[in-house]
Order: C-alpha cells, then sequence, then structure tokens
C-alpha cells in the first residue's frame, strides 16, 4: 500500500486498483504540492469532519471521478444534496467494502461546514480504521488526546496518522501520549506547520516517541507500507 503525503492532513493511499483520498484539502493549502487536476482516478475519499481544512476539494474531485464519499451521516447529506455519491457511516461503525473494512472511529474536536450561508452541522467529528490486505492504517482526523485511543491497542495498528500542531489539536507532547496508548508500529506526525499557529516540529515528536517507528513525510513524500 502506497501512501502519498499531500500536506495538512491529506494523503493519497494507492495499492492495486484501490486509489482513495483522505482529508483532500489542496486549493487554498499553502503548503500543497499537488492539485485537483492530478486526481482524475479516485475510488472513494475518506473525510474526517466538515472544516473547510479537511472536506476540502472533496466535492470536486467526487464529482469529476465519480468517487465514493466515506463519512459521517450529517456530511454524507450535506454531498448527497450537491449529487456527490457517499457512504454514509458513524462512530464506532464497521464496515466491509470492496477493498476491504472501515472503521470510523471517535475524535474529539468539531465538525461544522462551512458555507457562504453559514455554518452547516457537521456531526461528530471522526477517525478512520482502514484495513486491506492485512494492513491496518489509522487516521485520527482533527483530535485531542483521549482515552478512547486506548481502545485502539486492540486493533494492532501498523500505521497511525496522528495531529502534532497543537492550538486546534493534539500538540508534539500529547500526540506522544496517544502514541502509547495506541501502540502503533510506525507514526506519520501530521497537521503541523500549514499555518503559523500549528507550527511544530516533527523531529521532536521523533525524538520523544519510544517503541513506534516515526515515519516524517515532506508534502508529496511516499511511504509503502
Ligand atoms: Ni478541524
Ligand atoms: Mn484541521
Amino acid at each position: 500500500m502506497k501512501i502519498k503525503y499531500l500536506g495538512h492532513a491529506g494523503f493519497y493511499i494507492e495499492d492495486g486498483d484501490f486509489k482513495a483520498l483522505i482529508d483532500p484539502f489542496l486549493s487554498g493549502n499553502p503548503k500543497a504540492k499537488a492539485s485537483v487536476d492530478e486526481f482524475d482516478d479516485i475510488n472513494y475519499i475518506f473525510v474526517t469532519h466538515g472544516h473547510g481544512d479537511h472536506l476540502g476539494d472533496t466535492v470536486e474531485i467526487a464529482k469529476k471521478t465519480s468517487a465514493s464519499v466515506i463519512a459521517n451521516f450529517e456530511i454524507s447529506l450535506y454531498l448527497g444534496e450537491q449529487n456527490v455519491t457517499t457512504h454514509p457511516m458513524h462512530i464506532g461503525g464497521r464496515t466491509k467494502f470492496d477493498f476491504g473494512t472501515v472503521k470510523m472511529t471517535t475524535a474529539l474536536h468539531g465538525s461544522g461546514i462551512q458555507t457562504p450561508n453559514g455554518i452547516i452541522y457537521g456531526g461528530n467529528p471522526c477517525g478512520f480504521i482502514i484495513e486491506r490486505n492485512g494492513k491496518k492504517i489509522y487516521h485520527a482526523g482533527d483530535t485531542g488526546l483521549t482515552l478512547d485511543m486506548k481502545l485502539l491497542e486492540d486493533e494492532n495498528i501498523d500505521l497511525a496518522i496522528l495531529p502534532i500542531g497543537g492550538n486546534f489539536t493534539m500538540d508534539v507532547d500529547d500526540a506522544v501520549r496517544a502514541v502509547d496508548f495506541i501502540k502503533p508500529k510506525k507514526v506519520v506526525p501530521i497537521h503541523y506547520g500549514t499555518f503559523p499557529v500549528i507550527e511544530a516540529s516533527p523531529e521532536a515528536f521523533k525524538n520523544k516517541v519510544i517503541n513506534a517507528e516515526v515515519i516524517i513525510l515532506k508534502v508529496n513524500g511516499e511511504y509503502t507500507l
């Protein structure tokens, strides 16, 4: 499974026929190096919550690729009104798809959808556990440190993707505690450095984490799991 970091919380995942995006925030992302034009063949888009830096370019990419968006029920309703194909899920649910299984996990955050006409209720924010061919990825979404993460230890996560930027989410020290709760084999830090308010050091995170391999991905950097 090839994982490409698109900056902020965004990823492109490719494994054979499975081509997916998570939180594709490209337009308006000062650190993004990829553009919407590059994604013409996408099967699924995972959206962790309704904030603009996660929902991002989902509507445009979903429409042009006919990708199915996996998101919570409320965001799915919002996207459905815009003729986007969706698969609604909700917190704690696990579902089998043609590519593998997905579990929607808790996240401690907000999920309002910003529109020109005001904020629309976006349900609960979430994270995703995506399992394919015996490999498990956990994308935490935006979240504070939560004891719920202790439950994830039983999932035997191969790769955890965790925010470290603080202010809106866990900072470096809380993300280190999250790694201790989750006990993944590998960790990728995200959601830092995009804006001044979430400046953080991935190297400091790497130095503080024990018992997991920290993989620092540059924007557009790739890792094969
Ligand atoms: Ni957010
Ligand atoms: Mn965010």
